[in-house]
Parts: structure tokens; sequence; C-alpha cells
């Protein structure tokens, strides 16, 4: 079987949280997929590294540093975007905020503040892009989590943000669709090498997580990457709605307790 090298070619992807992690794979595998890319975070320092990363594929990269809390600095990102790159056919929701904490501990602040950045954060990105993804249809990818398939202890915030995410994927998919906007998810269970695997699990939960999973192993951006490629191309034109699972089944075998 040939292996097609551009699935996104003349397409425009903006990744929030694209700096580093699990969106950083995802932008570098659309650049190699032939699509021009716009990574946001909040830190421009974050973000640097992976621009010259993007542009080493022979693709258009830029960066530009804001908070999706913050609606008007989004409008601002989405604005350099078009100036910078043209257009905007792909928006990657990815930038998230977490710590574990349970919830008798848990300020009312602190609970805020991650679904202010994970849940509201998506929502102002998304609403943001509207204009430019109904120019001409497009795709949206939310990056949620396993974490509220079970109760994930720990996570009230996270999960209860992650699973809103879920929530808005369903119902934009639904608003959507007649614009020729798909509206998809990616939920990842615990990904090597990431700063979520190093700041919110312990060498045990990870081992753990590698016994369950019935693949024996735990995921890599990678197989994260080629999920989104594969959510975000036409392989998947009529896949609308979803949130597809990447933890090679690892949930439906577990119940983790982060940190402990
Ligand atoms: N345990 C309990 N509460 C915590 C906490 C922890 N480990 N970390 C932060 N909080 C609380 C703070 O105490 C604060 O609540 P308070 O005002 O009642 O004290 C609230 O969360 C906001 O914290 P603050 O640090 O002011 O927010 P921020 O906007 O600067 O940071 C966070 C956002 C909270 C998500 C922070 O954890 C962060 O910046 N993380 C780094 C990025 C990240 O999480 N990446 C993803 C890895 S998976």
């Amino acid at each position: 079987m040939s292996f097609q090298s551009d699935l996104l070619k003349g397409h425009v992807a903006l990744v929030t949280g694209g700096g580093t992690g699990i969106c950083r794979g995802i932008a570098l595998a659309f650049a190699a997929h032939g699509c021009d890319v716009a990574i946001t975070s909040r830190r421009l320092e974050h973000l640097e590294p992976a621009v010259a990363e993007l542009r080493a594929t022979g693709r258009r990269a830029m960066a530009a540093a804001a908070d999706v809390r913050d609606p008007a600095a989004v409008e601002g990102v989405i604005s350099s975007t078009i100036a910078e790159l043209g257009r905007l056919d792909i928006l990657v929701n990815g930038a998230a905020g977490n710590f574990v904490c349970r919830a008798e501990n848990l300020s009312p602040n602190g609970f805020g503040a991650v679904v202010d950045i994970d849940l509201k954060g998506t929502f102002h990105v998304t609403r943001a892009a509207l204009p430019h993804l109904k120019a001409h249809g497009g795709s949206v990818l939310n990056i949620s989590a396993t974490l509220p398939y079970l109760g994930t202890m720990g996570q009230s915030h996270a999960a209860a943000a992650k699973a809103g995410i879920d929530s808005l994927t369903r119902t934009l998919a639904c608003e959507w669709g007649p614009y020729g906007i798909r509206v998809n998810g990616i939920a990842p269970g615990p990904v090597e090498g990431t700063e979520g695997v190093r700041r919110l699990t312990s060498e045990q939960s990870r081992d753990a997580a590698i016994r369950d999973c019935p693949l024996g192993r735990m995921a890599t951006i990678d197989d994260v990457a080629n999920a989104a490629l594969y959510l975000c191309s036409n392989a998947a034109s009529f896949v609308n709605g979803v949130t597809l699972v990447v933890d090679g089944g690892l949930w439906l075998r577990s119940s983790r307790i982060l940190g402990d």
C-alpha cells in the first residue's frame, strides 16, 4: 500500500497548546502532510522551538501567545493566523491546565481555573474561528480525555471540564454540520513523554496503566497525532460528532487514582 503524505495539502490549521506535548505532535504531523500551521499557548517561549521545527518541514508556521481564557486575545490569534497564513481550515483545541487535587481540598478558584482553560477556552477559540471555517468548510478537533468515563479521583475539575468538551463536540457537530464543518474529538489516556504524565502520575500509576492496558503499553504522541490526522483529513469526511478514544483500551479495564 502506498503511503499518502499530503492528506492536508493546501490547508491551514490552528493548534492551541501546540508548543508542547500531544499538540506539538499533532502540529508536526499536520505539517508533514502539507498543512501550514499556527500554534498558540500562554507563553511565546514555549512556542518558538516548535515553530522552528514546523518551518523545518518546509511549511509556513507562526506562533501567537494568548490565554484561551481571554476571548479578546483569542480573537487576536485568529486574526493574526488569517493575516499571516491566509485562511483557516482546521482548529485543534488542545490547550489545557491540570493538577491533581481531591475535591475536598480544591478551592472554587482551582476548580474554575481548569474549567475556564479547558472547557470555556475551547468554546472561545471555536466560536472565534467559526466565521473563517464557515467561509469554505473545515474541521474542529477537541482534545478531551478518558478521565470522566470513570470516577477518576483527584480529577473532579479536569474530568468535569473534559466531559463538557465532549458535550460541546456533539452539539457543535449538529449545529455546524450544515456549514460543512465537522466537529470531532480525541480522548487520550496517559501519553508517554508528556508534561501531563510527568506532573500528574506516579511511577506506580504509570506501571499500572501499562499493566492494565490491553495493548500492554502507554500511548505515544504519534498514536494521538495519527488519530488527529485521520479525523481532520478527508479520510474521515463522514465522521462528525465523535470523540475517538485513543488509549489502547485502557479505560475499559482500569480505574486510576492519579498521583497515588
Ligand atoms: N492543587 C490545588 N489547587 C491548585 C493547584 C494544585 N496543585 N494548582 C493551582 N491551584 C489553584 C490555586 O490555588 C488557585 O486557587 P486559589 O486562588 O483559590 O488559591 C487556582 O488553582 C488558580 O491557580 P493559579 O496558579 O493562579 O492559576 P493559573 O491560571 O496561573 O494556572 C493552572 C493554571 C491552575 C492550570 C496551573 O496548574 C498551571 O498553570 N499549570 C501549568 C500548565 C498545565 O497545567 N499544563 C497541562 C499539564 S496536563
